[in-house]
């Protein structure tokens, strides 16, 4: 499995001091387990992702990560909940990220940006706040949109992960309302409609749960330069192919 640098964990890490044990911890155990950090800044390649929108980028690690490593020139992070985002907004103190307070499922409004990153939220909204906000932010990226999704589809993954998360919302009021995942085919058309190539793949490397990397690129737009379980196939160098009709 990839790994995120550990100098660059301690970095970001270090942003959240003041945040208390448990939000220091979450940030550090998300970057160290998680493949979806080092999918994600492998996805930036070299040329990195430029100016990135974080939907529903709860304490911001991801964005301050990307940051830290020269991997997106500026941030903007949209979460709805109060603490992550003010938490988000200190640890990126003197760093180019900006945090809004909105909920996206009763406002989808995406600002532009060259990369729209959804990590972890959609299955987190009902059905039709979904559609709205794939809609919003493939109308809002100018040259990516990467989606970390949990696909219902996956068989007894996909039962082990719904399970885990219908039970973290008995054991913490922050989990958010629902757990409504729909199948990553759904986004993938979405985000084919409106001119992107589009691939989907396993994103779960090391863990039992049943996520998917869509990643979404204009064609001419480099895809994700490195192969792993995250992006099969991709070279460095390699250029997405137009979306088919
Ligand atoms: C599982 S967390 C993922 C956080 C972050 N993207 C990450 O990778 O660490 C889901 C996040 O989506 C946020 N979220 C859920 N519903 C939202 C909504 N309607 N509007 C904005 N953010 C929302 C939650 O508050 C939470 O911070």
């Amino acid at each position: 499995m990839d790994k995120l640098d550990p100098a660059l964990i301690a970095r970001v890490a270090a942003r959240y001091a003041a945040e208390g044990r448990f939000a220091r911890g979450f940030v550090a155990g998300k970057l160290r387990r998680d493949p979806a950090g080092p999918a994600i800044l492998r996805a930036a390649g070299v040329e990195g992702f430029g100016e990135v929108v974080d939907l529903g980028c709860g304490r911001g690690q991801l964005a301050v990560a990307l940051l830290l490593a020269g991997a997106a020139s500026a941030v903007t992070g949209i979460e709805t909940a109060p603490v992550q985002a003010a938490q988000a907004a200190r640890a990126g103190a003197g760093l180019a990220l900006r945090v809004i307070r909105r909920d996206l499922a009763a406002e989808p409004v995406v600002p532009a940006a060259d990369t729209v990153l959804i990590v972890d939220v959609l299955y987190q909204l009902p059905t039709a706040a979904q559609a709205a906000l794939l809609v919003a932010a493939a109308a809002a990226a100018r040259r990516r949109v990467l989606i970390r999704a949990l696909d219902p589809g996956a068989g007894a993954r996909a039962v082990l992960t719904i399970g885990w998360e219908r039970l973290s919302r008995r054991l913490s009021p922050h989990a958010g309302a629902v757990v409504n995942p729909r199948p990553p085919a759904e986004a993938a058309a979405v985000l084919r409609a409106a001119g992107f190539a589009v691939t989907v793949a396993p994103c779960r490397d090391g863990t039992p749960f049943a996520n998917v990397l869509i990643t979404a690129c204009r064609p001419g737009v480099p895809s994700p330069p490195a192969a792993s379980e995250c992006c099969p196939g991709a070279g460095p160098g390699t250029r997405c192919s137009p979306p088919a009709r």
